[in-house]
């Protein structure tokens, strides 16, 4: 792990500390030189012939996602964000009245509405996997849950927005499959961050993002559909670039992953995320997930002995994600104070609307979020502590 390398291709970590991994990373130059150069292509020669230039280079955008996941490029579709990724698979999914969803306590809301939405639409039920002790999902208690025949789904986040546990992805695959049931996962922390591979894992679809830890540009995003399933499973939402008219009364739709896109899209955004999942692999996913654990680690050690600081964190496996409360000041206090000091320090504010379950179950309001990339170090790590330690009584 060259991490020299890392902060030479990361120049604003010479005026700025950002521990916002989990928000949207710090791109790495050469994400940032393949997005500009696409830009100036767009101006000097317009944007559909700078993309039809750039033909076998978007293609090989889909190679490097299916590289960085052991997927099949034809099982990749890139679509604006993880969001928009995950609702193509859930919509497109034939959920009757009385199905049932399985999720976790740590799932995003943005993707628990639309539970909640076809819940109310048809009638669909949702059923939250009790976590074990360590506050992750109980193995056991979703192995009974799964004997129920109208569960349709299985789907949850391996690592929530507020941090928490990295949930046992792989052991909770291998029974989803066992019971025949649907995985979806939402890997939007994971991507970049962990190694992330669909063969282990089992999971059938797969949604993530960019602009968090693999480092790629905002606004764009893919999703991984399993090619035995792809084929069998009609997108909910279809234009010309998905599917083709083949009379005026009939179509025929794409039999790869693509089905899940749109036309149009961010092209030199397209490229970055392609570029960002090309840098990843260089640098290498396990080497990074190593550092970044030992670094989180590092940062849950010092806050831990801090007057007034409470670590958030649950989970035999935690992340890159460090979340802390602070009894005298608010999150939002503790990131306007982070975020004033000489070198600036980048921490986020997790809400309980973003994840109401979690917040809920563990009586949370906020929780201050350091998320902590493999470019990140230890000196750094001590200034965010340092300016903890001097941070006033509100
Ligand atoms: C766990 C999780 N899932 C999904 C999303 C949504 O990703 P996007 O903003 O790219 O749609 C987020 C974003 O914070 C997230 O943390």
């Amino acid at each position: 792990m060259n991490i020299e390398r890392l902060r030479a291709d990361t120049p604003a970590v010479e005026h700025l500390i950002h521990f916002n991994n989990a928000g949207a990373a710090l791109m790495p130059r050469p994400v940032v030189e393949v997005v500009t150069a696409h830009l100036q292509r767009e101006a000097r020669l317009g944007g559909y012939e700078a993309a039809a230039q750039q033909t076998p280079d978007l293609n090989n955008v889909y190679s490097s996602i299916a590289r960085l996941i052991n997927a099949d490029p034809d099982e990749i579709a890139v679509i604006e964000n993880a969001t928009r990724a995950w609702d193509m698979a859930f919509y497109s999914l034939p959920l009757r009245a009385g199905d049932v969803i399985l999720t976790s306590s740590t799932e995003y809301a943005g993707n628990y509405i639309p539970y909640l939405q076809l819940k109310q639409q048809r009638g669909i039920e949702i059923r939250v996997i009790p976590n074990d002790e360590q506050g992750q999902v109980s193995l056991p208690a979703l192995k009974a849950l799964l004997e129920n025949e109208r569960v349709a789904l299985l789907s949850l986040p391996v690592i929530a927005t507020n941090g928490g546990p990295v949930q046992p992805i792989e052991q909770i695959g291998a029974l989803a499959r066992a019971a025949g049931v649907l995985f979806l996962l939402d890997a939007c922390q994971g991507v970049g961050q962990m190694p992330i591979d669909v063969q282990k894992i089992g999971c059938h679809m797969l949604a993530a993002t960019s602009r968090k830890y693999l480092r790629g540009p905002r606004g764009m995003g893919f999703l991984y559909v399993e090619k035995s399933l792809c084929q069998n499973l009609e997108p909910a939402f279809l234009d010309l670039h998905a599917a083709t008219l083949q009379t005026p009364d009939s179509f025929s739709i794409r039999g790869d992953a693509r089905r899940f896109e749109n036309w149009e899209c961010n092209v030199a955004a397209k490229l970055g995320l392609g570029a960002a999942a090309d840098y990843a692999l260089a640098q290498g996913v396990e080497p990074m997930w190593q550092q970044i654990q030992q670094l989180a680690g590092y940062l849950r050690e010092r806050l831990a002995v801090i007057p007034g600081v409470t670590v958030q964190d649950l989970g035999a496996l935690k992340s890159g994600i460090v979340t802390f409360t602070h009894h005298g000041n608010s999150a939002l206090q503790v990131q306007q104070w982070l975020a004033a000091q000489a070198k600036r320090i980048n921490v986020s504010t997790s809400t309980f609307s973003s994840t109401m379950l979690d917040m809920q179950q563990r009586d949370l309001v906020a929780v201050s979020r350091a998320s902590i990339h493999a470019y990140n170090t230890d000196a750094e790590i001590d200034a965010m502590v340092a300016a903890l330690t001097r941070i006033p009584p509100a």
